[in-house]
């Protein structure tokens, strides 16, 4: 991972070099980093805040030979790679937010959006893209509440290099645990850092909301919530509150 490193100054998205790159049958392990993204892509539709030199802004080109249906196990792995790495290069404490938002002191640190190019019984690629706020010192008013950075939590500058480095180093680990033992070792390291699992949530989804208790997640990534009369849900898409 991380032995091809493209790196573009301003792009659209990131996103968007690497799906070509990966039409093009780069190597597996190309990331694609930039200084600046001018239509950074968040979950959902939404645009990614990605001003230029202050953050991680990266989509890293994967060819696990796997089903397609697993694939979203990988943004679960991604998610854990991050916090591992993080910690390791500042020392910093994080905590996962279901699906895959990465939260410093309850607020959004890193965002992740996996896209991937596949058949239905064939995965070509998948993307895998970060979003890490690494020196940003303040923040547009619309997110001002709900976003923070590595700088402004340390009080002083991050090198980003050196976080990159670490994420890629954990992925390497986890994604070769990933291939040779399966799903079950990262679920279980996902859901330890994870504060959605085990309490009180709502989960607003496109066809309402629902209250109950987050119990855990599955094999697939799906949130298991129980409500109040006992039934279990199963949560695929939703934002979540405490
Ligand atoms: C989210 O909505 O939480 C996901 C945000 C993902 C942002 C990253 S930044 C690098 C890559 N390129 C993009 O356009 N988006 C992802």
């Amino acid at each position: 991972i991380g032995k091809h490193v493209v790196y573009e100054k301003s792009v659209s998205s990131t996103q968007e070099i690497a799906h070509r790159l990966a039409r093009e049958k780069v190597a597996e392990g190309t990331i694609v980093v930039a200084d600046e993204q001018v239509g950074g892509k968040g979950r959902l539709g939404r645009a990614w805040f990605s001003p230029i030199g202050t953050g991680i802004w990266m989509s890293m080109i994967l060819k696990p030979k796997i089903p397609p249906q697993r694939a979203p196990q990988l943004t679960l792995l991604a998610a854990v790679a991050v916090i591992r790495g993080i910690h390791a290069a500042t020392g910093l404490h994080c905590d996962i937010k279901w699906p895959n938002d990465i939260l410093l002191k309850g607020k959004k640190l890193v965002g992740i959006l996996t896209e991937m190019q596949a058949d239905p019984d064939q995965i070509h690629s998948v993307i895998i893209g970060i979003g890490i706020n690494v020196n940003q010192k303040n923040f547009p008013d619309e997110i001002k509440e709900i976003a923070t950075s590595l700088s402004l939590e340390k009080g002083e500058d991050v090198n980003r290099a050196l976080v990159m480095q670490s994420i890629m180093a954990e992925f390497e680990q986890l994604y070769e645990l990933f291939l040779k033992d399966g799903f079950l070792p990262i679920k279980q390291m996902w859901e330890a850092h994870a504060t959605t699992i085990g309490r009180r949530i709502t989960a607003r989804t496109v066809s309402g909301a629902i209250e109950g208790f987050a119990k855990g997640i599955t094999e697939d990534g799906v949130l298991l919530l129980e409500d109040d009369f006992g039934t279990i849900h199963k949560i695929y898409s939703a934002d979540i509150d405490f």
